[in-house]
């Protein structure tokens, strides 16, 4: 099939990547140049893993625009992946969305097959009714369901591990209104041979966010029980193994700590809680899974300052990235403990293996490390992101607030505290 991408982002280059590996022909359309030609020379646009390999190898099946017209007039089924960044009250920005479906909504004026529009962005529930359908009506004279396809289809992938989560995803979510766009989804998603739930399209935009603010209500759910745990001496991270054992709960996103980051978590839920406010409902656990968040960067410090006084002492960041395997430090919990180091008045050494760069963008008058290894010579050390190589070094000796678990750090240090361990 030959499918446009709209959006070089994160979602954007994942999907179209992970497309052209099926075998479809991708015309990426963007707006910054220098994006495009890093993907048309089969190099990733930012720093997930597998992604530079399948955007090699399926080079010949890659073109890259800027002309979002041309674009969706050779191809068959257009994917919506631009940014819907949060706005200051929380509620998302559309106006990257309200842009994209003009242009899209001349484009099908002239077009007189059946061209498929795809949402992949994240937006609330009722958007693409709301918003995005009656533009592209206006603008292109034509109706949703008859003169064009329309559908919701969020994503599920994770930085950092995004390849292989496109490929073995636990399932598929499809949002539609006609039977002709449900057929040409479910087939293009069939060969990954996965679960696909078809059902309307603000269901499968509120399946998004909802799940997004489950697992993030999982985390902050963890990281209150786990403050509880460190209290009694009792090791939260045996208690959630045990807990996880039962089926009805599973494993997985209970790992306490410093708490959740990243462009996703806290932005879908306070997007949800904003949603809510607005139609007269108070989400009590969402406020609370925010507020709980909030509080672990602050428990971290105060752990801190427990054993020394931070004043005119070196205080060691290690981690600087939201998770490992990204470069990725928007809502990073490295960015409100630094603050709190700094207002504290300490002076801040800080270590990333990827992110340093971005993150020098927002803090440059930091002292940034060489390598991790040297970052140890501190004052203290901060365990903020659970980097595999931070596992290698030598603790011995050193006092360590570990706000992720890492096990070396954990049996070397002389004076060692868990977050919630
Ligand atoms: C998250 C979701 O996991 C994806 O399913 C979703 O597609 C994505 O948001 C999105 O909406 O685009 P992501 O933000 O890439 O993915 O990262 P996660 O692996 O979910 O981690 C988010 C944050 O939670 C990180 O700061 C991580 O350190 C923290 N976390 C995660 C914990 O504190 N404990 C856990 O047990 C798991």
């Amino acid at each position: 099939m030959n499918i446009s991408v709209i959006g070089t982002g994160y979602i954007g280059s994942v999907t179209g990547a992970c497309l052209a590996e099926m075998g479809h022909t991708i015309v990426f359309v963007g707006r910054d140049t220098k994006k495009l030609d890093i993907i048309r020379a089969g190099r990733s646009p930012i720093f997930e893993p597998g992604l530079d390999t399948l955007l090699t190898k399926n080079r010949d099946r890659i073109e890259t625009t800027t002309d979002l017209v041309s674009a969706v007039e050779k191809t068959e089924l257009t994917f919506i992946c631009v940014g819907t960044p949060p706005n200051k009250d929380g509620s998302s920005d559309l106006s990257q969305i309200r842009e994209v479906s003009q242009t899209l909504g001349k484009a099908l004026k002239s077009n007189n097959r059946f061209p498929t529009i795809v949402t992949k962005s994240t937006v609330l529930p009722g958007t693409i009714e709301g918003v995005i359908i009656p533009i592209l009506e206006k603008e292109s004279g034509k109706k949703a369901g008859t003169g064009f396809g329309i559908a919701s289809n969020p994503e599920f992938l994770k930085e950092g591990t995004a390849v292989e989560d496109f490929f073995h995803t636990d399932r598929v979510v499809i949002g539609v209104s006609d039977g002709k766009t449900k057929d040409l989804l479910e087939n293009l998603y069939r060969p990954l041979n996965v679960p696909i739930f078809t059902t309307t399209l603000r269901t499968s935009e509120m399946i998004k966010f909802a799940s997004n603010a489950f697992l993030a209500t999982k985390i902050s759910f963890a990281n209150e029980i786990g403050n509880l745990c460190r209290e009694l001496g009792i090791d939260s991270y045996e208690v959630f193994e045990g807990v996880g054992l039962d089926t009805r709960i599973n494993p997985k996103f209970f790992r306490s700590g410093l708490g959740f980051g990243g462009s996703c978590f806290p932005k879908d839920v306070n997007a949800l809680i904003a949603h809510a406010k607005s139609r007269g409902i108070t989400p009590r656990i969402l406020n609370s899974v925010i507020a709980t968040n909030d509080d672990q960067p602050r428990r971290m410090v105060a752990l801190l300052k427990t054993h020394i006084n931070p004043r005119g002492r070196t205080i060691g960041v290690l981690g600087l990235a939201f998770k490992p395997d990204t470069d990725d430090i928007r809502e990073s919990r490295a960015i409100p403990v630094i603050r709190m180091l700094l207002e504290e008045g300490a002076s801040v050494k800080v270590y990333d293996p990827v992110a340093m760069a971005n993150f020098k963008k927002i803090c440059p008058d930091l002292t940034y490390a060489g390598s991790a290894s040297e970052l140890l010579d501190s004052d203290a050390v901060l365990i903020v992101t659970e980097w595999d190589e931070f596992n290698r070094l030598d603790y011995t000796g050193k006092l360590v607030i570990d706000g992720r678990r890492l096990p070396k750090a954990r049996k070397e240090a002389a004076v060692y505290e868990g977050l919630c361990w």
